[in-house]
This record gives C-alpha cells, structure tokens and sequence, in this order.
C-alpha cells in the first residue's frame, strides 16, 4: 500500500514564507478590513491576481471583460459609429446593456470576450471614438486549463 502524502490527500500544498513583522502586520490588518477569514485565501486571491495580470500583460490567452461607455447619444454621429463598430466585431460582443442616463446621456456596458489582444484593442476603439466621453474596462483573463463555457 502507498501512503499519501498530504498533496494528494486534501488537492493543497502548503509552505512557509519568510516575512518581517511589520509588513505581516500590515498584511494581517488589511486583509481583516477586506474580510478575509484566513491569510490563506488572501494569498491565493494575490497569486491568481498576479498570475492574471502578468496573462494580460503578455497579451496571452483569452479573456472576458466589461467595458461601460458614457456618452451624449446626439452628439458626433456617435450612435451609428457604435453601431457600425459593433457590427464589425459582433463575435466578440456578447451583450449588451444601454441605459439612459437623462435627456442626453447614456451608458452602455458591452461585455467582451475573446484574445486579450483583440478584446483589449476592441474596448480602447470604443473607448476613443469621438463621442465617448469615458470608457472603463474590468478585464478577467480565463485559466487555459479550466474549460471555457462556449
Ligand atoms: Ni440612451
């Protein structure tokens, strides 16, 4: 019989870090405020979110991603230029969600998703086109491993 070591008993491994007191402390006081219930998880939420922003700094793999735009739908023919970039790229639009601010303004929020390089491309041309006064995109990369849901 082959004894188990504690890997693949319970799917974690688990190690010691070195780390000045201060700095723990730091550490320990945030990720109270944030809610964490052990240091645990908050590393492992840092390394996922290290590991995602070094994915969308490469411009690898592919990704999901939120972007909202504001703009004043009468002004600059921004409405058919949305539209006509839209059409373009209706692959990697999913969805999307338009609300009427007031009078003049809207907010669209598109969600996206594809390559992180033509996601990424894609949100800043919406962004930029003349009209759009603000453009904000929330950016997820997808672990290659895990299937994506097609
Ligand atoms: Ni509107």
């Amino acid at each position: 019989m082959v004894a188990l070591n504690d890997r693949q008993r319970d799917g974690v491994e688990r190690f010691g870090i070195s780390v000045e007191p201060q700095l723990l402390a730091d550490f320990d006081a945030e990720i109270k405020r944030a809610g964490y219930s052990c240091r645990s998880e908050a590393i492992r939420d840092l390394i996922r979110s290290w590991l995602a922003s070094r994915r969308l700094q490469a411009g690898a793999g592919r990704a999901v991603a939120a972007l909202a735009i504001a703009y004043e739908h009468e002004r600059r023919d921004v409405v058919r230029r949305l539209t006509r970039l839209g059409h373009r790229h209706y692959s990697e639009i999913i969805s999307t969600v338009h609300i009427h601010l007031d009078p003049h303004h809207c907010l669209e929020v598109l969600l996206l998703r594809g390559p992180v390089k033509k996601i990424q491309a894609l949100a800043d041309r919406l962004s930029a086109l003349k009209g759009v006064e603000q453009g904000k995109v929330s950016m997820i990369t997808l672990n290659n491993k895990r299937k994506e849901a097609q």
